[in-house]
């Protein structure tokens, strides 16, 4: 054996201890740290020869990248929608990596059945009954391609062509796709799928709302002429946090052949709270739905769920046969099930927070998250410095600045500057053609005394540039 291979595994005890020490100091010292970093350029080095082993390696880590990487995990990150990982799931996903399991049921370990588990503690989570099945990807961007993937799936099934063999060429029907403000990753999906960007047609939003307008969708399902489409539902658009009726799209799915695919990256989370459940009623009658994990499960990168009621149409997209591969459809042969073949044991990290903080412990995250969002938003709204722009519907507030002369150069200027100043970390938008901010609390830490050292930093930035 290699000799740095050699001393590594004689000395596993030492570099076990060392890492705990250094995870232990990097936790306790996150909130000291500026959340976010200026860019640097780094030098890239070429690979060394001979190797220094780890411990070196730990200590050249920590001299070049280490005070260099944002604290997104933190409590008062704020940007884009950005979950933590709880200490649970951090212990679970340690865990995914020293079993270092492939989950794709080769009847030698109870990966798929740890995944089939969790899927099902999900479903209870997000209310949803055994007519879904699901899956682990790696991120909402994955889900919301699996469910696009096996919509055209149903949709060449209507005409008798398997589009998975024969593909899209062969349809001689366009598939039309209706949504009101998609997220961008389903633009992507479509470009992925072979459908193209275009094949989106948007729908008129409701008045002050990126909220789908349900006339005008029905007007244009009207149009199709019983021709089968997909529908993308929003629950919880990035800017203003809006959600799509779905008791109203769901009415019409009784007198339309669509496929209902409902983004729910982290809206899906108001399901957990009595108090925002509301907000995304009928969420069973979707045919498939995105949920991401690594946003207010508050788990470790990579991960997001996919949920479906056509688990043996997705099976037909994926299905992976080859000569030590068997293709049987199971509903945790998820070589069968997923984009990826091999993959690791992503529900882990998620299987240990459902089990260590259950019902309740979500329940309060989401409500105490979106509890610092109303508030916060009321002070924003009250302030001669910022401008509210959209009523705080859950956990995003967008606002802007209150200025004789508004522009992206001065909004990206804001931004640089409170990442400089180290005390929050948020992220621009624009809406409207107004060049705008967006706070967004998804972390399981946050708590009053970050949002009162939120509120103090935006403020003495504010009166910095002003
Ligand atoms: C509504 C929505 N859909 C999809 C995505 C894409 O998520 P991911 O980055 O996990 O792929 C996001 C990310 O912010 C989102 O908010």
């Amino acid at each position: 054996m290699y000799k740095y291979l050699q001393e590594d595994k004689n000395n596993i005890n030492e570099i076990i201890n060392q890492f705990y020490n250094y995870s232990k100091n990097i936790l306790s010292d996150f909130d000291k740290r500026n959340i976010g970093l200026r860019p640097k350029d780094f030098d890239i080095e070429f690979i060394n020869n001979e190797g220094i082993g780890f411990l070196n390696t730990l200590e050249k880590f920590n001299k070049k990248y280490e005070k260099h990487l944002s604290s997104s995990m933190g409590s008062r990150y704020f940007g884009f929608v950005t979950g933590g990982a709880t200490p649970a799931s951090l212990i679970g996903d340690w865990l995914s990596s020293l079993y270092d399991n492939n989950v794709t049921n080769l009847g030698e370990s109870c990966s798929g059945d740890i995944t089939l588990e969790t899927i099902h503690q999900l479903k209870n989570l997000f209310e949803l009954d055994n007519s879904f099945d699901g899956i682990f990807v790696s991120g909402a961007t994955m889900s919301n391609f699996v469910g696009l993937a096996t919509a055209r799936q149903w949709f060449g099934n209507y005409y008798d062509i398997d589009v998975a063999v024969d593909g899209i060429q062969r349809l001689n029907e366009p598939l039309n796709i209706y949504s009101a403000s998609p997220h961008s990753s389903i633009y992507k999906s479509l470009s992925m799928l072979g459908l193209g960007k275009n094949a989106l047609k948007s729908i008129k939003t409701n008045e002050n709302s990126e909220s789908i307008d349900i006339d005008d969708l029905e007007e244009n399902l009207k149009k199709q002429n019983n021709i089968p489409c997909i529908v993308v539902a929003n629950a919880g658009t990035v800017n203003t946090v809006s959600f799509d009726n779905l008791k109203e799209i769901s009415k019409l799915k009784e007198k339309y052949n669509f496929w209902l695919h409902v983004d729910a990256a982290f809206g899906g989370f108001a399901r957990c709270s009595s108090k925002y459940k509301h907000l995304i009623q009928n969420l069973e009658d979707a045919d498939s739905i995105t949920i991401d994990a690594h946003k207010w499960l508050n788990v470790p990168y990579d991960s997001a769920m996919h949920f479906t009621k056509h688990l043996k149409l997705q099976f037909e997209v994926f299905k992976n046969a080859a000569a030590y591969l068997k293709p049987n459809f199971s509903n945790n042969n998820y070589v069968h099930l997923t984009p990826e073949n091999s993959q690791r044991l992503r529900a882990l990290p998620a299987w240990f927070s459902l089990n260590a903080y259950g019902k309740k412990g979500y329940s309060e995250i989401i409500q105490r998250n979106c509890e610092l969002a109303s508030d916060i938003g009321d002070k924003i709204k009250n302030s001669d410095k910022f401008v509210l722009l959209s009523d705080v519907i859950l956990n995003g507030i967008l606002f802007t600045l209150y200025v004789k002369e508004l522009t992206s150069e001065l909004i990206n200027k804001f931004v640089n500057d409170i990442r400089d100043d180290g005390r929050i970390f948020i992220t621009p938008s624009v809406y409207n053609n107004i060049p705008c901010l967006r706070l967004s609390i998804s972390n399981w830490q946050t708590e009053q005394s970050d949002m009162d050292i939120a509120w103090d930093a935006l403020n003495d930035v504010f009166d910095k540039i002003n």
